[in-house]
């Protein structure tokens, strides 16, 4: 049927689009629903932004981990500028989130799978409720624990359900654009949390964080409201076998009533779902390979951009600079707004300039930003001494803006909108919890030894990350194939299928049993 399709509308370069037909409009709804949904982006990016500030704050060391109090009050007299806030327990507190999300995923693509993806991001909304009271209101170390456990949960929910839905109800022409708003509110979440924890730290008594903490409780009951009123997208519901109400919301939602070729290209990518009772197992099968490699690939490098070494512990990295305690906190509000300015440039070039266009530009920019940062740090702040002059320290913090900047218009919103787009339904939701479960593995492990890495590798730190840039820019440049403005249940036909290297394993598919089956099933006839 789409091969038909494919015929009447030429070849694939066509800029007409099967199953996309350009009267598809952007709807208010459509608009509306993604706002709201984009809301579980916010939620994970405060949990990001707000625990580096929090484990500093002297009133939460004294209240859960008094032993750490004591001795980072004994390490203020220690002089190497490189290792004075490496401590495990206290960075456990910020990863054990991330721990906690990894395995809740999986539960999460059960959930999308069968419930829909609305009910996911009301599951997501209430963990995250849940969390950030038992997080605020206790001053037990179990309790707080259990909180950051729950708010793990609710990420591991969120992020694997938020970027699929939003691949799935925007128009072709502007997936692109609509996905990144989950992006543009992680970093409105950062630096929302910067914000809070920049005036959290000042109040007297020693209750900030409790403040800190607390405030999670706005994103989390956004996402939760929102949920209540977003419409179901019509994969999730055609796929549940819920044909008219999915017919019905693709009128709604397209703003047109001519949406029968998108209809049966959602049905038939539903049917084969349906086929499908391990999906997981069958991520392993050939022709789900190239998205199921790209997606952990594209997890693996965007954390080792090294931006959570930023994002994690900007205060920290800028104290160690030299930068004094204010100018550290201003410093690390400077790179989150930079953070979100640059993602929404991404949101209006990604569907003109392509996914691969920023990736390269972006390689580029980081790796000359860090390896500035690693000579400058090299040559002016050792062990224990620190020669950086105010010239040098602003270079610095340009050279981090210049970073940042470029991750929040490439890996940051790609890392998860490539993924969300490039697998096909079947095994969509189970192909986002491979994403969200390396891209959460990634964090822990920065979470949890990057000060440790700070403290061993000194400014080669900065090094370490840039060959990481370096690969992975290789690899985008051989390997990430364009996805701008290919509908998203074709990617098989016009990407994978198309691709010098990718190709090799669809056209190993072409032997495969199971995959052959499909093509003997009435729905896939030419009519
Ligand atoms: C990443 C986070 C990161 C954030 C920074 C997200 O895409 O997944 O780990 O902290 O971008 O804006």
């Amino acid at each position: 049927m789409v091969d038909s399709f494919m015929a009447k509308q030429g070849s694939s370069s066509s800029p007409t689009l099967v199953g996309d037909p350009s009267e598809a409009k952007i709807t208010p709804i459509v608009v509306i629903s993604c706002i709201l949904a984009a809301t579980g982006g916010l939620m994970f990016g405060y949990e990001i932004g707000i625990s580096g500030g929090v484990t500093s704050m002297p009133g939460f060391l004294k209240t859960f981990y008094p032993d750490v109090y004591v001795s980072t009050q004994k390490l203020k007299t220690h002089n190497s500028n490189y290792c004075k806030y490496n401590n495990q327990k206290l960075q456990l507190f910020t990863s054990l989130l991330y721990l906690a999300a990894l395995v809740s995923t999986f539960f999460a693509s059960h959930s999308t799978k069968k419930l829909g993806r609305k009910m996911t991001m009301l599951i997501a909304g209430i963990f995250f409720i849940v969390g950030s009271v038992l997080n605020s209101a206790f001053t037990n170390f179990t309790t707080v624990i259990t909180g950051r456990v729950l708010l793990g949960c609710g990420v591991g929910f969120a992020n694997q359900v938020v970027p699929l839905f939003l691949s799935e109800i925007a128009p072709t022409r502007i997936r692109g654009g609509l996905n990144i708003l989950f992006q543009l509110n992680v970093t409105l979440g950062i630096l929302f949390a910067n914000l809070v924890n920049y005036g959290a730290a000042k109040i007297k008594g020693g209750w900030g964080w409790r403040l800190s903490l607390g405030l999670a409780g706005i994103p989390a009951l956004m996402l939760t409201l929102g949920s209540l009123i977003v419409v179901d997208t019509p994969n999730s519901l055609i796929q549940r076998g819920k044909l008219e109400e999915g017919k019905a919301v693709l009128r709604k939602i397209r703003g047109t009533q001519n949406i029968e070729a998108e209809y049966l290209e959602i049905l038939e990518a539903s049917n084969e779902a349906r086929e499908i009772q391990h999906p997981f197992r069958n991520l392993l099968k050939c022709k789900n390979r190239p998205p199921l490699i790209i997606a952990i690939a594209m997890q693996i490098f965007q954390q080792f951009t090294g931006i959570n070494a930023i994002m994690f512990y900007a205060p920290v990295l800028f104290a160690t600079m030299g930068f004094g305690n204010n100018a550290s906190l201003y410093a690390s509000v400077i790179t989150g707004a930079v953070n979100v300015l640059s993602t929404i440039v991404s949101i209006f070039v990604v569907d003109k300039l392509g996914r691969r266009m920023l990736l390269l530009e972006a390689g580029v920019q980081m790796l000359l930003s860090q390896l500035v940062v690693a000579i400058v740090l090299a040559l002016k702040v050792k062990d224990h001494s620190n020669n950086l002059s105010f010239g040098l320290a602003i270079l610095v913090v340009v050279m981090v803006c210049s970073f940042v900047s470029g991750f929040a218009w490439s890996w940051g919103p790609l890392g998860w909108l490539i993924p969300s787009e490039t697998f096909p339904l079947e095994t969509r939701s189970a192909g986002q919890s491979v994403t969200v479960c390396i891209n959460m593995i990634c964090c822990f492990l920065i979470g949890q030894v990057f000060l440790l890495m700070l403290c061993r590798l000194k400014y080669a730190i900065f090094l370490f990350f840039s060959a990481w840039v370096l690969v992975m820019t290789l690899f985008v440049l051989l390997l990430i194939p364009e996805t701008k403005n290919v509908p998203i249940e074709e990617m098989t036909e016009r990407v994978w299928k198309q691709h010098w290297f990718w190709k090799r394993f669809i056209d190993d598919c072409e032997g495969d049993k199971s995959n052959r089956k499909y093509a003997n099933q009435p729905f896939h006839d030419s009519k």
